[in-house]
């Protein structure tokens, strides 16, 4: 089977955007590729370096919420990536042949840099990290990259750094493809895009009463003050969750209900939390099971660790020997 690896950092609990836009994706990707799944620390420190405190906590929540998602460790390799220390060797090797306008010239750099201007972004760490990224899909050899929208651009300089390492040193590494996430709006209880940071987010890990305490009061169509007053089901955030979660049916009740004043919001919210809660079951069955057993979890990602780093050493070792330094007596 084709390779596949992608990566998240380890920023905490996975909320219903990190599912949708990720998470789930993943878990059927299992059926169709060899998959390598990395908690990628050090790219945490890239803009955390300030507050490590809560990353081993943070790599906790994820790989509790991987497996009660369904990424199985019996056919994929779920891993931390600060375990493999290859990663950082291939890393200073491609350092050695990346043009720095090409890191400078990756949108991320400068958007992040002004977005989190709280936070002294002119590293040589965070210049670097797509380059990090690279190796990071590389040494694997994968043939495709999950991403969402976001991180098309650091696939495509992994293209081309893959192009020029291949070029100087010989055809060791496949040019990975993008497999573009299905990218569907998951806004948040404020309506904004859902994020850890701006408190509008529900969790993988929240129990049903905690999704319908947090969704219930979520906002709607502001047009919509009182029960009487028509909505439309085009500006309502509630709406979107409907078009991630809902079947046509019931997303064509809530449209047409909704813009006659046939249904209430709660009505709406209603319906919508049920088949939220219908989806989420299976996951709402398995984590609690993982959470009250840290060391199980520890013990699949340093265990996927080992086998990721058997595969990297591999790699190493070609590219050592591509790059003529591989000293082994002859
Ligand atoms: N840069 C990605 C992000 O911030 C995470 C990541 C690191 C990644 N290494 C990766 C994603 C390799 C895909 C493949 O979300
Ligand atoms: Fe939004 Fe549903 Fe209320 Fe319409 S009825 S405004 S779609 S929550």
């Amino acid at each position: 089977m084709p390779r596949v690896l992608s990566g998240m950092r380890p920023t905490g609990p996975l909320h219903l955007g990190n599912y949708m836009g990720a998470l789930e994706s993943w878990v059927r990707l299992q059926d169709a590729y060899t998959c390598f799944f990395a908690i990628v620390d050090w790219h945490s420190l890239t803009t955390d370096y300030a507050d490590p405190a809560s990353i081993r906590e943070n790599i906790l929540e994820v790989g509790c919420d991987w497996l009660a998602a369904g990424l199985d460790p019996a056919r994929s390799t779920l891993f931390i990536q600060s375990q493999v220390k290859e990663h950082a060797e291939l890393h200073l090797l491609l350092s050695m042949v990346t043009p720095v306008p090409w890191l400078e010239r990756v949108p991320t750099y400068k958007e992040q840099q002004q977005q989190l201007s709280e936070k002294d972004l002119s590293t040589y760490g965070f210049l670097g990290y797509p380059l990090l990224q690279t190796a990071d899909i590389i040494i694997y050899k994968a043939d495709a990259v999950p991403v969402g929208e976001d991180q098309a651009a650091h696939v495509e300089l992994t293209r081309e750094v893959v192009r020029r390492f291949n070029h100087l040193y010989g055809p060791v590494f496949p040019e990975p493809r993008t497999l573009h996430t299905e990218a569907k709006r998951i806004p948040g209880t404020d309506g904004r895009k859902m994020s850890k940071s701006y408190g509008n987010a529900v969790y993988l890990k929240d129990d049903p009463e905690t999704v319908r305490r947090k969704l219930r009061p979520m906002v709607t169509d502001p047009a919509r003050k009182r029960r009487n007053d028509p909505g439309d089901p085009e500006v309502c955030p509630v709406f979107d969750l409907h078009r991630a979660f809902s079947p046509p049916p019931t997303r064509e009740w809530a449209a047409a209900g909704c813009r006659s004043a046939g249904i209430g919001c709660l009505d709406c919210k209603g319906r919508l939390i049920d088949h939220l809660l219908e989806k989420l079951a299976a996951i709402h069955a398995r984590r609690p099971e993982f959470a009250s057993h840290p060391d199980t979890v520890w013990d699949v990602l340093l265990e996927g660790s080992k086998k990721a780093r058997a595969v990297a050493q591999a790699t190493m070792d070609e590219v050592r020997g591509a790059m003529k330094i591989r000293y082994s007596r002859p």
